[in-house]
C-alpha cells in the first residue's frame, strides 16, 4: 500500500507546511478513486518487493544499488517483479544485478542539465512531471535536502515506489500523484524543474506562472522542452499530432521561450543547451517494447517527423525568480 504519511510528517515543520492544508484531502480523494484495475496489481508488485538496504549505492553517476549477500534466486525474483511494472520509459536503473534499460537515456538529459544549474546542495527541489523519478534520485545524488516530484500517471508512482524500496526506503525523495494544476502557490522551493512538460500544456504561459509560484524569491527554474529553430517570433503549433503524440500544443523557438519567461517575470534567463533527440537516446528496448522515436520519424528523412515537422530538438533554459 502506497502511503504519504511519512511525507506529511517530514514537511510539517518546514517551509512546505502550508501544503498540509490541502494535500492530505487531495491524496485521500486520489486513493479512493484509484483502488482498482492495473493500479491494484502494480501496488501488489511493489508490496512484494523486498525492502533492501544497499551496500553499494550510487546516485551521483547513475542510479544503482547492490548487495553482496543476495542469492541468484533473490536477484531473479527482483527482476521478475520489476518486469511486472513495464513499460519502463525513464532511466536507466541498475538494481541488484537487474539493468533496466529504459526507452530513454534520461542520464544523458541529466548530463546536459547539471553543469548549468546552481548546486543542489541542501536545496528543497520540485520536479514537475517527474515520470518514474529517475532525475529525482540524481537530484538527491547531487546533494538536495528534499526532492518532491509530481506526476499524475499511476504506473510511474508504482515504479518510483519500487525503486525507493530497493534503495532502502530512502525518504529524501517523494513522488505525489498530482498534476501541476493541483498545487497551491507554495513559494517554497529553491529549485523547480519542468522537463518534458511545457509542450504538453495547453496554456504554456500559465504553466510558467505556476512554476514561478512554487519558487522562493531568488529560486531557480530549470526548463527543458521541445523547441524549433528560429527567432523570438517563431512558434510551431502542430496539427493533431507531432511525432505521433496527440497532446503537443506549442513548440516555441528558444528565443521565443526566453521572451515568454521574461514576460512571466523571470530574470537572468539563459539558454544553456540544445540537443537533437537521437534514436540512441530514445529507443525501443527490452523494457519498453512498443514503438519509439525511430517509428515516429520520416523513414526517408530523419530530420522530419512522420507528419513533416522538424524532428525533435530540445533546449534547456535556466531562469531566476526575482
Ligand atoms: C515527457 S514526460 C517527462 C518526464 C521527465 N520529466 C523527463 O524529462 O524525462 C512528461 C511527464 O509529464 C507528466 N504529466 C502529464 N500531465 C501532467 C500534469 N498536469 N502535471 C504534471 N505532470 C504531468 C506525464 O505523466 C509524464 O510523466
Amino acid at each position: 500500500m502506497i502511503e504519504f504519511g511519512k511525507f506529511y510528517q517530514q514537511i510539517a515543520l518546514g517551509p512546505l507546511a502550508s501544503w498540509l492544508e490541502v494535500l492530505p484531502a487531495q491524496l485521500a480523494a486520489w486513493q479512493r478513486e484509484n483502488l482498482h484495475g492495473h493500479f491494484r496489481n502494480w501496488q501488489k508488485t511493489v508490496d512484494n518487493l523486498p525492502l533492501l538496504t544497499p551496500q553499494q549505492l550510487d546516485l551521483q553517476q547513475r542510479v544503482s544499488a547492490d548487495r553482496d549477500d543476495l542469492s541468484e534466486r533473490q536477484r531473479q525474483g527482483i527482476e521478475k517483479l520489476l518486469r511486472n511494472l513495464m513499460p519502463w520509459r525513464k532511466g536507466p536503473y541498475s538494481l541488484y544485478g537487474t539493468h533496466i534499460d529504459t526507452e530513454w537515456r534520461s542520464d544523458w538529459k541529466w548530463d546536459r542539465v547539471l553543469p548549468h544549474i546552481s548546486p543542489l546542495t541542501d536545496r528543497t527541489v520540485l520536479d514537475v512531471g517527474c515520470g518514474s523519478g529517475y532525475h529525482m534520485w540524481r537530484m538527491v545524488g547531487a546533494g538536495a535536502a528534499l526532492v518532491v516530484g509530481i506526476d499524475p500517471t499511476q504506473l510511474f508512482l508504482c515504479q518510483f515506489e519500487a525503486v525507493r524500496k530497493l534503495l532502502g526506503g530512502d525518504t529524501r525523495a517523494h513522488l505525489l500523484p498530482l498534476g501541476i494544476e493541483q498545487l497551491p502557490e507554495l513559494k517554497a522551493f529553491d529549485t523547480v524543474f519542468s522537463m518534458g512538460v511545457l509542450y504538453h500544456r495547453r496554456s504554456p504561459l500559465d504553466h510558467l506562472f505556476q512554476l514561478k509560484n512554487q519558487l522562493v524569491s531568488g529560486g531557480e527554474l530549470v526548463l527543458e522542452t521541445l523547441v524549433i529553430e528560429g527567432d523570438e517570433h517563431d512558434v510551431l503549433v502542430p496539427g493533431e499530432r507531432y511525432a505521433q503524440m496527440r497532446n503537443v500544443w506549442f513548440i516555441p523557438s528558444a528565443p521565443a521561450l526566453s521572451r515568454w519567461l521574461e514576460k512571466c517575470g523571470f530574470v537572468d534567463v539563459r539558454i544553456v543547451d540544445f540537443s537533437r533527440t537521437s534514436t540512441e537516446e530514445q529507443r525501443r528496448t527490452d523494457w519498453m517494447t512498443t514503438e519509439s522515436l525511430a517509428d515516429f520519424l520520416d523513414p526517408h528523412d530523419s530530420s522530419k517527423t512522420l507528419e513533416g515537422y522538424p524532428a525533435p530538438l530540445r533546449a534547456v533554459l535556466v531562469a531566476r525568480k526575482p
